[in-house]
This record gives C-alpha cells, sequence and structure tokens, in this order.
C-alpha cells in the first residue's frame, strides 16, 4: 500500500486546521472521501441527474443504470447472493429501525427476546427498546467483560427458547474490539433466532462475507467508508426479506395500488429490494457509494486491515509510554481494529479533543453514542478515541503521541 498515494487522493488531508498539519483520527464517526467519490457524485450530478425506475428518457435510464451498478457492487463486496438483498437505505441507524419496526413487530410478542449485547451502540439498542414497548417484547443484555471484550459464555447462556434474535456489532465502535459473529450466528441459529450484525465499523476495515457468517441481516453505513452521508445498506436473506411488510410507504414500493368504492385501496408490494426503498432515494449517494467500494477493492481491504493493525500496534506502544494516558479496554491488538479509547489524566474527554484540535489533531470526545459500555462497563462518564483508517500514518501518530505528552507537561 502506497499511503502517500492513497493521500494524495484525498483533498481534506492537505488542508491546516489552528495553522498546523490536519491529523484526522475521527474515522469511525465518519471518513474522508477520496477524489474519485467526490468526482463521481459531481459527474453525477453534472451529467446524468434524473429520477430512477420512473422515467423512459436518456437521464432517467442513465441514472438507474448507475444506481443500479452500485447496488451490484455493494452485493459483490459483502458477498451476498444477489442484488436484491442489498436494501438501500440512509445508513446503519435506518437500516436496524427498518428490521425492528417491519420483521421485529410482525414477528414478535409478549414473552419474545431480542439478544443483544452492553457494547452496542445506541444505534442496536434504541429500536429494540422503542419496538419493545410497543410489540411487549424484551430487550435482553449479554455482558462484556472488564477489558471490553463480549463476555460469549454469558451471551450464549442468555439464549432460549424466548430469544428471537440476536443483534452484534462485528467491530466496536468504542474500543474496536471485534466480535465473532459467526459463532454467535451459529448458536443463534441453532435456537432457531434470527442474527442481525451490525457492521457499521466492520465493514470499512474487514473483509465481510455475509454467506460465511451466516448472517441474516447486515446493517452498515456508506460515510464511514469513504462514501458520501446519507447511504447505508440494510443486507437481508432474500427468503427473510421477502416476508417482511415494507417499512415506508410510498412510490416505488409499490406494484399497484387500485381504488376501488367498494372496497377501497388494494395495494400490491413492488419486488426486492424496491419494496423497502419508498419514495425517491438517494442516488447520488448510493453512486458514490458504489465508488468508494471501488476504491477500497482496488486497494484492497486485507492491505487496509494489515495497514491498521500495524498502525494501531505502533499507536498503542507508543501510548502505553505516556504516563498521563490512560488506555481503556483490551489493548491485544490481535482482536481489534484501529480504534483506541483513551483518557489523559486530570483533563475531561471534551478538553483533551479541544486541546488537541489545536494541534490540528481531531479525536472523538464523549461517549461515542455507547452509553451502557462506557457506564456499565468501562465505569466512565466519557473518554477520548482515536480512530484510523487506510491514510492515516505512522508520522501522524509520533505527532499525536508528542502532542499529548505536551498536554501532560503543561
Ligand atoms: N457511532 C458513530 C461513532 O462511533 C457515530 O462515532
Amino acid at each position: 500500500m502506497d499511503i502517500q498515494a492513497i493521500r494524495q487522493d484525498f483533498p481534506i488531508l492537505s488542508r491546516k486546521v489552528n495553522n498546523c498539519n490536519l491529523i484526522y483520527f475521527d474515522n469511525a464517526a465518519t471518513t474522508q472521501k477520496p477524489r474519485q467519490v467526490i468526482d463521481a457524485t459531481n459527474d453525477f450530478y453534472s451529467n446524468h441527474n434524473a429520477n430512477v425506475h420512473r422515467g423512459v428518457h436518456t437521464l432517467s435510464l442513465e441514472a438507474t443504470d448507475l444506481y443500479e451498478q452500485a447496488r451490484e457492487k455493494t452485493q459483490k463486496f459483502i458477498k451476498a447472493k444477489t442484488p436484491q438483498e442489498v436494501v438501500f437505505v440512509k445508513g446503519t441507524t435506518e437500516a436496524i429501525n427498518l428490521v425492528a419496526y417491519t420483521w421485529g413487530l410482525s414477528n414478535l410478542c409478549k414473552g419474545d427476546e431480542v439478544l443483544v449485547s452492553l457494547m452496542e451502540h445506541h444505534s442496536n439498542i434504541v429500536p429494540w427498546e422503542l419496538t419493545g414497548k410497543i410489540g411487549g417484547f424484551k430487550v435482553k443484555y449479554a455482558n462484556v467483560k472488564n477489558d471490553g471484550t463480549l463476555d460469549y459464555d454469558d451471551f450464549e447462556s442468555k439464549f432460549s427458547a424466548k430469544t428471537k434474535i440476536a443483534c452484534l456489532s462485528q467491530v466496536s465502535n468504542v474500543t474496536g474490539i471485534i466480535n465473532d459473529v459467526k459463532r454467535v450466528a451459529k448458536v443463534a441459529h441453532d435456537h432457531g433466532a434470527l442474527m442481525l450484525v451490525d457492521g457499521a465499523q466492520s465493514v470499512p476495515h474487514l473483509v465481510v462475507d455475509v454467506q460465511n457468517l451466516d448472517a441474516d441481516f447486515l446493517a452498515f453505513s456508506g460515510h464511514k467508508m469513504l462514501g458520501p452521508t446519507g447511504i447505508g445498506v440494510l443486507y437481508g436473506k432474500r427468503e427473510i426479506l421477502e416476508k417482511m411488510q415494507p417499512f415506508e410507504g410510498g412510490g416505488e414500493m409499490i406494484k399497484e395500488v387500485e381504488f376501488n368504492q367498494s372496497s377501497g385501496c388494494s395495494i400490491s408490494w413492488n419486488d426486492l429490494p424496491y419494496k423497502f426503498e419508498a419514495g425517491t432515494p438517494n442516488i447520488c449517494g448510493a453512486v458514490g457509494l458504489g465508488e468508494a467500494v471501488k476504491y477500497l477493492e482496488t486497494v484492497g481491504m486485507d492491505n487496509i486491515f494489515c495497514h491498521e493493525k500495524e498502525l494501531t500496534s505502533y499507536a498503542l506502544e507508543r501510548l502505553k509510554q505516556c504516563s498521563n494516558v490512560i488506555l481503556h479496554g483490551s489493548t491485544d491488538v490481535n482482536g481489534k481494529c484501529g480504534i483506541i479509547p483513551f483518557s489523559v489524566k486530570g483533563l475531561t474527554s471534551h478538553d483533551t479533543a479541544l486541546i488537541l484540535d489545536n494541534y490540528g489533531i481531531m479525536v472523538r470526545s464523549g461517549y461515542h453514542c455507547a452509553q451502557p459500555l462506557h457506564q456499565q462497563v468501562l465505569k466512565l462518564q466519557s473518554s477520548d478515541r482515536a480512530s484510523f483508517y487506510l491514510y492515516n500514518t505512522k508520522a501522524e501518530v509520533d505527532r499525536f503521541v508528542e502532542v499529548l505528552k505536551e498536554i501532560g507537561a503543561a
């Protein structure tokens, strides 16, 4: 991997923040966009913009073609069997809400249980709590060990005949810890339950193969993998999606809406995946996502994973030598993606992030949309988080560590 060549593709990386070279370590929140993605979205609006699946004119056909090509690229990227299994949504949050409100409310009732882990970000907790209140089913939480790793024994022991779905992130957005979702999917299926994998932090960084994982659902966001905001994916096994009710009603998700004075309105749903894509979709976002997938594949997901691992290992070793820095969660780089939660002694997480910003370094502070993990497991109100991607370098890590040491000395 030629990191310097990769960096040249990202215009934002050459800007200064507070007169310093930008060091962008907030990739778990959102990633920067390469010229190729920016150009593809620009080209779409400059040359091909029209609505999809609705027109017979040239522009509509071109837009439809680009939109469906993006779906096929995404399908191949996650190794889904067919493009019909790839539903374009706004992002991970909408994908999980779609499953909770459609599959959940139609299939779960009083006495049933949804099993999630305590390390989930709010997108994989709140939709289940909300729908559980409507549908009368219960959300059960599997424990996480003090070092942030999943307590598999506890997770597996909480399965019962009542469990109808298990929901687990493949990579924690706070600690970067990688969960063995394939193992949990097997246990879920042995109990007749489905498996939803939250891939928000895994699809951008690892090779994810939905068939190999045997995931029933996979949710992820385009903006965390070099694509635009407002576009993401719900993957679902075809036979499950076929049986589900639509999430939203409107144009494009129907085959026919027939009105008859005596019997009223009769509606039949469109085929997959359009049944779940009501209204005009985020066409340009999908085009950008397709280009992001192409970019990631050209670099190679294995290469990206190795680069991040090397960078994380380097950063952890250097940070362990900073007496004013506290590292949170497991520092075993073998079970981790490029995410490092930390605190600086004597400073709140927001103060640390603001001081780093003065030096042009962007990290996230707070509880990273994962309050239960912070409070119940890590016993923290908040933390700082440095998260890496393919364009980050050891030189940036060196500068980060140097600044953290300066902060400590101040
Ligand atoms: N869940 C996103 C994060 O971890 C927003 O920052």
